[in-house]
Formats: C-alpha cells, structure tokens, sequence
C-alpha cells in the first residue's frame, strides 16, 4: 500500500522497516524497555531483523492487517506505534526508547494514530491491552480517552517467569446518520 505519513507537532509517523534496525534493537534486546511486553525483549539480533521483515512485507501488501511507524524525534527514531487488525477493530501498541520516557511522545503519536485510522481508514473501533502493574502504558491509554473494559489472569511476559494481569481498554466512535464521525 501507499507508505502513510502522520505528522504531529513534534513527530514524524514514517512506516517502519528494516532501516531502523540499530535503534529498533537498542529497546527491543532492552529488559527495562521491554519488561512487560508479551513479544519482546528479543534474545538477539536475527530476532529483531526477522520482526522488521515482517513489517516490511506488511507494508508492501495491497490491504495490510497491521502497521507500524516508527516515531520521529527532529529525524532521531525515538519508537513505535502501531496498530493491528482483527475483524475491523484496531489494537494499539506502543514503545518508547527509554531515553525518551515521560515526554509526552507515546501519547502524542497515538493520538495521531486514532485520529489518522478514524478519520481516513473508518476505524470506529480501537482496543489496547497491558499488563496490570505497567502504569506507564494504561496512562497513555487513559489520556487517549480510553475505559478499562476488562482485566484478565493468564498474561505472560516473555521476561517473566509466571503469569500476571492485563487490563483491556477500548474507544469506540460512534458514526453519525452521514457516516461522518
Ligand atoms: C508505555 C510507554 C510507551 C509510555 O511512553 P511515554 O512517551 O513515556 O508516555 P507519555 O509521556 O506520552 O505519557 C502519557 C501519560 O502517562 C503518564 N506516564 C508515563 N509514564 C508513567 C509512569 N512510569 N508512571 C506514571 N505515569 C506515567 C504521563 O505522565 C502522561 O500522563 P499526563 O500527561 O497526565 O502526565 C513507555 O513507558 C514505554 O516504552 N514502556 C515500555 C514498553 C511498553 O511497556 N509498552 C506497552 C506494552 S502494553
């Protein structure tokens, strides 16, 4: 498909890819960055080359299921936001580089996200999911505007070494009688 770009007041939205693997892998083999996420942290470099593959090759398709961007700090590559379909309704993800923590960025590229895929691919319905005790990630969802709509046992981090809680979040839009939001 045609790459999208999302421009924000801060940051660049540019499709990810292969390119960025130096800065994709400073957070993805980084247990901090990634220790309550469910795919990461990756255990070495083919893992990491082997997920941007992926993406790439998502990218490439007519109708791709998922998308993910890579963020843009004044041209640094900062993070990742993304968002995954299943059956119309797009879940959400985010990662920051821990450098970049608490700056605001998480929530300001993913609120350009819903507002992109709301206003230009009709999605009306956005999911996202977290561990329990990752404050940082339902916060960004709160601000999103986002309401807990479930919490669930049998989460496992692939960090850890039990399971744990996750905290479901949804936002739905409703469409008005001329399907406008
Ligand atoms: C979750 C994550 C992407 C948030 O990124 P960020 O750019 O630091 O978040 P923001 O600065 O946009 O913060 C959004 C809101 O969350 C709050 N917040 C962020 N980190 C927080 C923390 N550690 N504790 C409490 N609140 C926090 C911010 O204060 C802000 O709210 P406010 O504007 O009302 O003050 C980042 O912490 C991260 O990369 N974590 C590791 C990866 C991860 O766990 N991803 C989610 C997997 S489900």
């Amino acid at each position: 498909m045609k790459d999208i770009e999302i421009t924000t007041e801060r940051l660049s939205l540019k499709p990810l890819g292969s390119a960025y693997l130096e800065t994709v892998n400073a957070y993805a083999m980084d247990y901090e960055n990634a220790k309550y996420m469910c795919r990461l942290p990756n255990e070495d470099v083919e893992e990491t080359v082997k997920f941007l593959a992926d993406v790439e090759a998502e990218w490439a398709k007519e109708k791709p299921d998922f998308f993910e961007f890579a963020m843009l700090y004044h041209n640094e590559h900062i993070g990742v936001v993304g968002i995954y379909f299943e059956n119309g309704v797009g879940e959400l993800g985010w990662i920051v580089n821990k450098k970049y923590w608490r700056n605001g960025f998480a929530y300001e590229a993913a609120d350009a996200l819903v507002t992109y895929f709301r206003d230009h691919m009709g999605t009306t319905h956005f999911i996202a999911h977290c561990d329990t005790e990752n404050v940082a990630s339902y916060k960004v969802m709160e601000k999103l505007g986002m309401t807990r709509t479930g919490e669930y046992g049998g989460r496992r981090n692939r960090a850890a070494s039990e399971d744990s809680f996750e905290y479901r979040y949804e936002l739905i839009f409703q469409m008005n009688h001329k399907n406008e939001v």
